[in-house]
């Protein structure tokens, strides 16, 4: 899936009080942003965690719009006047067919979330039929946008040479800059309404949400096609199921078992007394990353936590053989080594298109967000490196250019208020 995001990287000159409202993976987020020539100033911020299995849209745009009234009540001195129009960027982490920079139909839900009613609506009217219903209406969104196209967008002020955006967390997904001319979704019409900077008119771009979770080109295993059986959208997202934080926990539960299953560990256990592993999925990204770094001698903090997931709680710890609990340790690195390996190839083969069918860059700079990237430790190392060599394997071209990988924070956030911003000043 290719998505037109109807907008370009800011100019740098943008300035006003702006809105952020960021609705991703987990949380719902909004922030007030006070900028001057594409500087912060000043900001609040308050978020919410939300819960995927919100049955209805109208439950969950309520939710939303109710959020904003609380959080701008709460720091109404920010907003002193209140102006006329407050413009706010919403950021909507999900597939989104965009028709202009302020509306756009929800193609399907990712990331098992189920809310009924919004596919094929557009979320900026329910978003300002909700906020209407409070007398909001001077709350308006002017810009919508992937959390890949704020990320991207966020970080330009420091990394003037960023030229795609990656999130490794809740989902995954990337942006990037295309030329205007190989766009083939939009025609010229959609390119001059689109809001490219003045300095960049001449050769226009756009940034496109690739959606790359959808993708289903690398090689899978049966534990991958067990975890996609059990989700909701089965054959859809098989890239996000093998790389994404919703997802790496359902695959290490898949292969506990299956090993359980096989004889090859705990079998110094009845199978009864362990049950089904973690059979209430339980299991976090956090505690795989505590077993995958456990060095000690015995790896106690491992052994604690095989036995926490199994069915009777009361089984030692120190029956199970060293070796094993070192095979289930590389178990989990493989599966979150494999996750970070996976995106480097797609990040890599990205700069590659850029490379060879754009102009000739002297640096290309890679910003990414997320959980997974930021806070599993070793992520960060492992996928550097595999950018690195993947970009040293491919053709890049007669002079490559240099690339930095950047980690970068709050983009989904910020991205979307530089977005507002950027409407408002054209
Ligand atoms: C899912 C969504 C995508 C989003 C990504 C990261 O893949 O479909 O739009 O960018 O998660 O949040």
């Amino acid at each position: 899936m290719m998505i037109p995001s109807f907008t370009d990287t800011p100019s740098g000159n943008e300035s006003g009080v702006f809105l952020a409202v960021d609705f991703g993976g987990t949380n719902l987020r909004c922030l007030l942003i006070k900028t001057e020539l594409n500087t912060i100033r000043n900001k609040v911020q308050r978020s919410m965690v939300l819960d995927p299995k919100i049955p209805t849209g109208e439950i969950l745009f309520s939710t939303i719009a109710s959020f904003i009234v609380e959080f701008l009540e709460e720091n109404k001195s920010f907003l002193e006047p209140r102006p006329e129009v407050l413009p706010v960027g919403f950021t909507f982490s999900f597939p989104i067919q965009q028709t202009s920079i302020a509306s756009g139909k929800l193609i399907m839900w990712t990331k098992e979330f189920v809310a009924s009613g919004v596919v094929g609506k557009d979320v900026v009217e329910l978003l300002h039929a909700e906020l209407a219903k409070r007398k909001y209406e001077w709350v308006k969104v002017v810009a919508l946008c992937n959390d890949t196209v704020g990320t991207l967008c966020a970080s330009t002020t420091e990394h003037p040479t960023a030229k795609i955006g990656v999130i490794l967390g809740t989902g995954s997904n990337a942006c990037y800059q295309e030329r205007m001319e190989a766009i083939t979704k939009i025609n010229q019409e959609g390119a001059s309404s689109s809001s490219s900077s003045s300095s960049e008119a001449a050769s226009k771009k756009m940034i496109i949400n690739m959606e790359w979770g959808g993708y289903d080109g690398f090689p899978s295993t049966p534990e991958d096609d067990e975890v996609n059986h059990m989700t909701r959208k089965q054959g859809q997202q098989r890239l996000e199921k093998m790389v994404s934080g919703r997802y790496l926990p359902m695959l290490v539960r898949v292969c506990m078992n299956k090993c359980i299953r096989c004889g090859w560990i705990l079998n110094c256990f009845d199978q009864e007394k362990i049950g089904v592993w973690d059979k209430n999925e339980e299991l976090s990204l956090i505690e795989i990353g505590k077993v995958e770094h456990d060095r000690s001698p015995n790896m106690d903090m491992a052994r604690s936590f095989i036995i926490r997931f199994c069915e009777d709680k009361s089984l030692d710890k120190n029956a199970i053989p060293l070796h094993e609990v070192v095979l289930i340790r590389s178990l989990f690195h493989a599966i979150v080594v494999r996750s970070a390996r996976y995106a480097a190839v797609a990040i890599s083969t990205l700069i590659q298109h850029i490379v060879t069918t754009g102009e000739q860059l002297e640096e290309l700079t890679v910003a990414i967000d997320g959980s997974v990237y930021h806070k599993h430790i070793g992520y960060k190392e492992e996928l550097h490196a595999s950018v690195d060599k993947c970009c040293k394997s491919l053709m890049m071209g007669p002079t490559p250019p240099e690339v930095h990988v950047v980690g970068t924070q709050d983009g989904s956030g910020l991205g979307a208020a530089i977005i507002a911003a950027v409407q408002v000043a054209h």
